[in-house]
């Protein structure tokens, strides 16, 4: 509990965006802590330094916060996306990168698990691949 909270009052206005998304899409939000839970989990079992799972929890839980810049109608559309929804919402990547370099407090190591969470094992980034490919 004393990291959780330290970590918040460490990234606060990270946290802030975090929040919004909460109330904007409550699925994505409960998945991102789901997200962050496992993956500190993952990193202590690994034996990383608390510093290192810190940094991971941080990427963690907001490797979906690109999705607040989404339209409410794409995120939350019942039913399949069109090719141009569906491109629209890739790029949740490209925005939660650009969301989070305007908090400096961010650890750098933290960006990765923002900017290849969607990545394909040949290292091609989902978001810019061409639609339906
Ligand atoms: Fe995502």
């Amino acid at each position: 509990m004393d990291n959780i909270i330290d970590c918040i009052l460490k990234n606060k206005d990270a946290i802030y965006d975090l929040l919004l998304l909460k109330g904007y899409d409550y699925y994505t939000y409960t998945h991102s802590v789901n997200v962050a839970i496992m993956s500190i989990g993952l990193g202590m079992a690994i034996e990383l330094k608390t510093d290192d799972v810190e940094k991971l929890g941080i990427g963690a839980m907001l490797h979906d916060v690109g999705k607040s810049a989404m339209p409410y109608e794409i995120l939350n559309k019942q039913g399949k996306l069109n090719d141009i929804e569906y491109k629209v919402l890739r790029s949740h990547v490209i925005e939660g990168e650009k969301i989070l370099r305007a908090h400096k407090e961010i650890p750098e190591e933290s960006f990765a698990a923002v900017i290849q969470h969607h990545e394909k094992l040949t290292g091609k980034r989902l978001s810019l691949s061409v639609v339906g490919k």
